[in-house]
């Protein structure tokens, strides 16, 4: 079977553009790839966190992939420091990635032009290699994320490619596996910014803790395009493409067939309807992630099996690189 690998931040809620764009393919993945999981707390600390608020999203992402439908006796579903040869396999990749390239990341200049460069983390400068250090230690095949992700998994094909040319074939190159609808799921108060945990204004995303009432609320407002016509035209309805786009993710109806029953109906009914099938289809996973709350020590444990088997795997890969880069003695 190939390999999927992917991870996401403990950091800030869980929203409807991480579910379309990320935790729905992993899912739909399981039949067909292994999959590897990991909560990326290390990513997290490249931005100030506060500890405690931390380690309850460490749980609360790690809930999320199990109540999305991870099987854990299928897949793999574990916490990145569990693992310490991610930082071990980081830092040798931190030696073959150039300042230059690590400078073009689009991530790193967003970020760090809200912060300023002279005061964000060195950490959060080189984030990617520890992105790269994530994938290439499990020899993933594909690398299932939303679009924002598609720099950082080319960067890793790059270093893979860099480090085999030099020392002979250590690393699988991996693919980035983009979903074809929801791989860009845009802020309800803004179609031209993309949906973010970090966004300041909580109308701007729809998260896994909002009750269906506060769904409603925040659909009902969400910026729309002139006219009246709902149909699907990135370029000049941008807002209802987005929401068409959210609406056929939770659906499962195709964005052809939702413009047919709704371009002539106007957007309140429209609105109306889309929020009783974002509710609908998010309803499952919130009763999972109640009832996994409900009994304390499940998730501990199969966190605890997930980081053994990783590192069983992570640890392979490390030995073999500190041998081909000539790192410490040596076997004997
Ligand atoms: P993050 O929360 O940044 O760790 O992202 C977790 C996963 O969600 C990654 O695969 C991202 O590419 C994906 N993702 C984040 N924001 C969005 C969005 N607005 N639309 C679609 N996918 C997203
Ligand atoms: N950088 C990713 C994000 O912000 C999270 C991430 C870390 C990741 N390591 C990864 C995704 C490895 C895929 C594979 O969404």
């Amino acid at each position: 079977m190939k390999r999927a690998f992917s991870g996401v931040q403990p950091s800030g809620n869980i929203h409807i553009g991480n579910y379309l764009g990320a935790f729905r393919q992993f899912v739909q993945l399981q039949d067909v790839y292994e999959g590897i999981y990991c909560v990326v707390d290390l990513h997290a600390i490249t931005v100030p966190q506060d500890p405690g608020e931390l380690r309850e999203q460490i749980r609360e992402v790690a809930a999320f992939y199990l109540a999305a439908g991870i099987d854990p006796s299928r897949s793999t579903v574990f916490v990145q420091s569990d693992v310490p040869a991610h930082t071990e396999l980081a830092w040798i990749l931190n030696c073959f990635a150039t300042f230059g390239e690590l400078s073009r990341m689009t991530q790193f200049k967003d970020k760090s032009r809200k912060g300023g460069q002279e005061s964000v983390s060195a950490g959060l400068f080189n984030y990617p290699v520890l992105m790269a250090a994530d994938i290439l230690l499990y020899q993933a095949d594909v690398v299932p994320v939303g679009e924002d992700q598609k720099q950082h998994v080319e960067l890793t094909r790059d270093l893979a490619e860099r480090i085999n040319r030099r020392f002979g074939p250590l690393f699988r190159l991996p693919e980035p596996l983009i979903p074809p609808l929801g791989a860009r799921i845009m802020a309800l108060d803004n179609p031209q910014a993309k949906m973010s945990k970090s966004a300041e204004s909580p109308s701007s995303y729809i998260s896994f803790t909002d009750s269906p009432d506060v769904i409603r609320r925040k659909i009902a407002r969400a910026v729309t395009d002139s006219g009246r016509e709902v149909i699907y035209d990135p370029e000049a309805k941008p807002a209802i493409a987005n929401l068409l786009t959210i609406f056929s993710g939770f659906s499962g109806r195709p964005v052809h067939e939702l413009e047919r029953e709704y371009r002539e109906t106007g957007y309140a009914r429209f609105k109306a309807d889309l929020a009783e099938a974002v509710i609908a289809g998010m309803e499952p996973i919130q009763r999972r992630l109640a009832e996994m709350e409900a009994e304390p020590g499940y998730l501990e444990q199969v966190l605890r099996q997930g980081a053994e088997r990783a590192a069983a795997i992570a640890e392979s890969t490390v030995r073999q690189v500190k041998e081909a880069v000539g790192l410490g003695l040596g076997r004997a």
